[in-house]
């Protein structure tokens, strides 16, 4: 079939990409794009700890179309790049497979096709491309993309893979937010280190090199490896230290004016309560989906892995030489018994010590993230816009659903993460997750609880290919108090492509099925979970 994608396909192949004639591009009946990236996704020794370099994966960006802004390095970082373009352009992205398993990219909270979206049935093989071309039709936002592989995922995060995309728009412009060095973006993951500043992931998994990059063991005592391992798959991994941008111990050296912060959690497992050490609140801005009507205050935020939120900080306040330091505050951690019978969300040795190995750091643990250090004294016009941008809103009473919302429970079979009871079929598709295109319906996510300790975890719920609102949410009473420790810090006022969900809670999302039929993942974004079944279908019906 002379498809334009398989043409394209064939052509970088060969190699023989970047000289397809006009005549073939024009025969095909296609324009051509604006910003052209190629992504090299490959092994590389990073410089995180002192000492030794640390054996990851990466991805290599360069532009061979476009702004030579297109793709921005996180320098002397694993993490990145950061790839921004414009709403409207025509983007192709290039991914060359320079590892030794197959992998591919998603483009979390972007609007494409389907076969365009990273879903695990199209990945690249070892030395192969896949060539994503697409429109940017979503708003300006902090999107972000990383590896999709059925089962692989989390490693391939883990050892290094997650970049930034960034999008802006007419609208994000006429706010005149802090640019350049002043929109910072702050990406932040836990990792765990060996003796060797190796990564610790899986005793089995590695990072190229093999031998070196095994963990070993990661539980003490009684605990082999092979069980170790199995609690992780099953719980997520937790790593003991907090790296921003890829980077330990992280300081950012800031001037007395207002900073756009994003905020991107691109950990495995790690939920984060952010708040600033002198309990100044925060000033959100944005979301998953960009940026909110207005801005809104909390006195923390909530922020679970693949989840965004912009910040307006504005530090012309203090002092020069003044420090502060955004920490993560406790909460009731993951299990009922660390929420409601142990309190405080830290877990105790015993039971609990066992499910979760030695992890030292579980979640619910309060630790710091980063440092803000007042270096320069510096006058900026910049003052917050009370109006930040419009928000069309599909009104509930349109979903043809409406009286009757579609129901996903969360599930935990025989030590199998589902979603209905059904667990990740590659291109399986149930009757009751088939949607009709140019529809609006309502999705309700549960969390119930109800299947014992394993049960009692916390899920932050992804839908592939669009953004979503958030309409309401509920909490069964006997874990509200455990639900109450995060919830002041969620944000469900803008575009989300995800919601969090704590231990008996609900929420009702309102979605759209626009331009795109296909299939499409939906899944737990504890990549761990989704990795081990925690991930359906859904398909958009034309
Ligand atoms: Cu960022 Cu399917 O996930
Ligand atoms: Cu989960």
């Amino acid at each position: 079939m002379w498809t334009r994608r398989n043409v394209l396909k064939s052509l970088a192949a060969g190699g023989g990409m970047l000289a397809m004639p006009a005549t073939i591009q024009e025969a095909l009946g296609a324009p051509e794009p604006d910003v052209e990236i190629f992504l090299t996704a490959t092994e590389w020794e990073a410089p995180i700890l002192s000492g030794r370099a640390t054996p990851v994966w990466t991805y290599r960006g360069k532009v061979v179309k476009g702004h030579a802004r297109s793709v921005q390095p996180i320098p002397g970082s694993y993490l990145g790049p950061i790839i921004r373009v414009r709403k409207g352009q025509r983007v192709r992205l290039v991914l060359e497979n320079g590892l030794d398993e197959a992998t591919n990219i998603h483009w979390h909270g972007l609007h494409v096709p389907d076969d365009m979206d990273g879903h695990p049935r199209h990945t690249a093989a070892p030395g192969k491309r896949f060539v994503y071309e697409f429109e940017i039709k979503d708003r300006a936002g902090t999107y972000f993309f990383h590896p999709h592989p059925h089962g692989r995922t989390g490693k391939q995060v883990y050892f290094g893979l997650a970049g930034l995309f960034l999008v802006s728009d007419e609208e994000e412009q006429a706010a005149k937010l802090p640019s350049d060095e002043y929109d910072v973006p702050l990406i932040l993951q836990d990792r765990s280190f060996n003796g060797r500043n190796g990564l610790v992931f899986l005793s089995d998994e590695g990072a190229g090199g093999g031998g070196m990059m095994g963990g070993g063991m990661m539980g003490g005592g009684m605990m082999g490896g092979g069980m170790m391992d199995m609690m992780t798959r099953m719980m997520g991994f937790l790593g003991d230290r907090i790296l921003v941008n890829g980077r330990p111990d992280a300081t950012l050296s800031v001037a007395t004016r207002p900073y756009r912060l994003r905020l991107l959690n691109a950990s495995n497992a790690r939920i984060f309560k952010l708040a600033w050490d002198d309990e100044s609140p925060l000033t959100v801005i944005g979301t998953d989906g960009g940026l909110l009507e207005a801005p809104v205050r909390r006195s923390y935020v909530t922020l679970a892995p693949g989840e965004r939120l912009e910040l307006w900080a504005d530090f012309s306040r203090y002092g020069l030489g003044t420090e502060l330091t955004m920490r993560s505050l406790a909460f009731a951690g993951d299990m009922a018994m660390g929420g409601g019978m142990m309190g405080g969300g830290m877990m105790g040795g015993g039971m609990m010590g066992m499910m979760m190995g030695n992890q030292s750091l579980p979640n619910g643990a309060a630790f710091p993230v980063f440092k803000v250090r007042v270096a320069r004294s510096e006058k900026a016009p910049a003052t917050l816009p009370q109006r930040l941008s419009t928000i069309v809103r599909y009104r509930p009473e349109d979903a043809v659903n409406y009286r009757r919302p579609r129901v996903f429970n969360i599930t935990m079979g025989m030590m199998e993460w589902g979603i209905n009871g059904r667990r990740f079929e590659m291109e399986g598709v149930a009757e009751d997750e088939i949607v009709r295109l140019n529809t609006s319906e309502i999705w309700e996510f549960t969390n119930d609880a109800s299947m014992g300790m394993m049960g009692m975890m916390a899920h932050p719920m992804h839908i592939h290919g669009l953004q979503f609102r958030i309409l309401e949410r509920s909490v069964s009473p006997s874990l509200a108090e455990a639900r109450n420790s995060v919830s002041a810090g969620y944000v469900d006022e803008g575009w989300k492509d995800e919601v969090f969900l704590m231990p008996g809670e609900r929420a009702r999302v309102l979605v759209a099925f626009k331009d795109f039929p296909g299939l499409f993942p939906y899944h737990c974004h504890m990549l761990e979970h989704g990795d081990t079944g925690l991930m359906r279908n859904y398909r958009v019906r034309a």
